[in-house]
């Protein structure tokens, strides 16, 4: 959703700015532009893909050593070049690129036309523009300021102009931007991927902070003009960890990763011993662990079903009342929430306007506020208070994978430690443990069953339409299987717990509609099968998930796909990746792209 880009150095900056672009694709975006001081600002903007762009600019001899570039994802007017960002604002000299929303642009337009003031676009950004234009009596960051404290809205902002060709000035409300710090050389993106082959070393602007970046260093001011200082820090991401490592796609590495993101995420948090597992950042002492008496599981999308089966887990094993809810129901609902109320906040992103805001409101009304988080220095994990990061790497297909794996892990390792604390018996957490360490092979043995399910995805490829069916914790798997699915081939799906099926979903049964249903040998394993039984009735052709060695319910089946057995709990764990391929190979087949799917931003910082 929206990517910023800045460079300052001694490098030309196009190619720096164009391939940074290159490296935010996973976004979301459909409109790209660069604008670089060359003398005068030369500016360029192209609809559709980085490489129309970047077409466009191939002939040019622009050689300038600072500039800002911009992906856009239309919020205000449609997708034209001209609602492309970088924007100008009348006289040419002034230049910004803007992620977030400014609400009340509609009267500052109207007062800047009043002024004289023409606009090309239909942006609210170009609005922004023109204010900060207004404002400028010879230094921009100070015209920055003054203009951002006439806004409402959110703002990733970054400002250029000729008559000060040595600097950026960036601003943050709302909409995440990080400065990276090199050799002589700054950078600014919306996150540190376009700086991760240059620099480690990062500060992550907060919230009405506003940066003064020039050859001779970055500077950070408050709202009220006050010089603050920032922490530098170093992010562990290495550029190689972001590329696609020979896979086709990124979702496809990003399925294979899960081996060992798994183990990044269990590293030095599990303790076989004492059956328990051990996550400092919880910041919560043993008493006020036992005295917690709900839990309240705030997500979206995947999140939201990897949530679903950390219920399973912290009810089942800590005994706690649990609750999952989607975090744009949760922000309106006027939640009850006391202080002995736990909240978890789970996103990949770190960055999901609904779920930040589900935040905010679960801190304001006095519960614990947590977060299960992958991207480091995100929003949300800078705003709970504590919780843990997954470790799962960059995530950089729009569909989520490995992230929704190390979610249920680190709910998992939660459950377990605050189980220990109550009624889980040393016996059980280090079965669990153990259980837990053998998790990555048996992934591996699943990811071996790749070629099996594109041959089985080519056989399916031509259904409008699919049913995934699941009882107990098996059943977010479901929803998680059908999710990747319509996300990626656009193919309509539902997923139902298999028990609900006679209550109206058995109407659509029909040798149209497949089902992909998961079966394996656990404590619901004798109601699924007698559900499956009256699926297979109704004629609609059945792909079964089962366990390794249940020769018995071939006969049910069209096709079975077996996995291999472990403990109920962890069956989220192995059974998720083979519908993750599922989905995978059919949006191949059916020709979609796969990694960035249509009308889908990876990370969703508007409401
Ligand atoms: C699914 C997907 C989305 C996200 C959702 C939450 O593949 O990518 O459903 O899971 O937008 O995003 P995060 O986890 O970043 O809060």
């Amino acid at each position: 959703m929206c990517g910023i880009v800045g460079y300052l150095g001694k490098k030309p900056a196009l190619p720096i700015l164009i391939q940074g672009l290159r490296r935010l694709e996973y976004r979301g975006y459909d409109s790209a532009g660069v604008a670089v001081m060359n003398g005068e600002i030369v500016r360029m903007r192209a609809v559709g893909k980085i490489d129309s762009l970047a077409d466009k600019l191939k002939d040019t001899k622009i050689e300038g050593t600072v500039g800002i570039a911009h992906t856009r994802w239309a919020t205000h007017g449609g997708v034209t070049e001209e609602n492309a960002h970088p924007h100008f604002a009348c006289d040419g000299k002034l230049v910004i690129a803007h992620n977030g929303i400014i609400e009340n642009y509609r009267e500052l337009k109207e007062k800047l036309t009043s002024l004289g003031h023409t606009f090309k676009s239909e942006t609210d950004t170009e609005v922004l523009a023109h204010l900060i234009e207004v404002n400028y009596k010879g230094d921009l960051r100070l015209a920055v300021e003054t203009a951002l404290a006439q806004v409402r809205g959110t703002y990733g902002l970054v400002a250029m102009h000729a008559n000060e060709p040595n600097k950026i000035v960036a601003a943050r409300l709302g909409s995440p931007l990080v400065i990276g710090i090199g050799e002589g050389e700054y950078f600014i993106a919306s996150d540190a991927t376009p700086m991760l082959a240059y620099t480690k070393k990062v500060t992550f602007l907060e919230d009405g902070e506003i940066a003064e970046i020039g050859l001779e260093g970055v500077r950070t001011f408050n709202l009220r003009d006050e010089l603050i200082s920032k922490k530098v820090e170093e992010i562990e991401w290495n550029d190689e960890q972001a590329q696609k490592q020979g896979y086709d796609h990124f979702m496809l590495k990003e399925i294979h990763d899960q081996p060992t993101v798994f183990e990044d995420a269990i590293r030095g948090r599990v303790d076989l011993e004492e059956g328990t597992a051990h996550l400092g950042g919880l910041n919560m002492t043993d008493d006020q662990m036992r005295s917690i008496e709900r839990i309240v599981l705030i997500a979206c999308g995947t999140a939201s079903y990897a949530a679903m089966v950390g219920k399973y887990a912290f009810e089942r094993l800590a005994g706690i009342p649990t609750e999952v809810d989607v975090a744009s129901e949760f922000r309106y609902r006027d939640p009850i929430i006391t202080d002995k109320t736990l909240v978890f906040a789970i996103s990949q992103s770190g960055e999901t306007a609904d779920t930040l805001a589900a935040v905010r409101e679960a801190k304001r009304k006095g519960a614990y506020v947590r977060g299960i988080v992958n991207v480091v220095g995100s929003t949300i994990a800078r705003e709970t208070d504590g919780g843990t990061y997954i470790h799962a790497g960059p995530e950089l297909a729009v569909a989520s994978t490995k992230a929704f794996t190390n979610m249920v892990a680190i709910m998992i390792l939660y459950a377990i430690q605050f189980g220990r604390l109550k009624r889980v018996t040393l016996a059980t957490g280090q079965r669990l443990i153990k259980a837990l360490l053998e998790i990555p092979e048996k992934m591996n043995q699943v990811l071996k069953l790749n070629d099996q399910i594109k041959v089985l995805a080519e056989k399916y490829s031509g259904y409008k339409d699919f049913l995934f069916l699941g009882r107990g914790i098996n059943f977010p798997v479901a929803l998680e299987g059908s999710h990747k699915l319509k996300e990626i081939s656009y193919i309509h799906s539902e997923a139902y717990p298999a028990g609900e099926m006679k209550h109206g979903v058995n109407a659509l049964l029909s040798p149209e509609f497949p089902i992909f249903a998961i079966l394996v040998k656990d404590q619901l394993y004798e109601k699924m099968r007698s559900n499956i039984e009256e699926v297979k009735a109704r004629k609609s052709p059945i792909i079964l998930l089962a366990t390794i060695g249940d020769e018995a319910v071939k006969e049910l089946a069209e096709d079975v796909i077996y996995v291999p057995d472990t403990m109920e709990l962890l069956e989220p764990l192995v059974n998720t990746l083979l519908l993750q391929l599922f989905a995978y190979h059919m949006a191949v087949i059916l020709g979609k792209d796969v990694d960035r799917p249509r009308n889908l931003a990876k990370s969703v910082t508007v409401e």
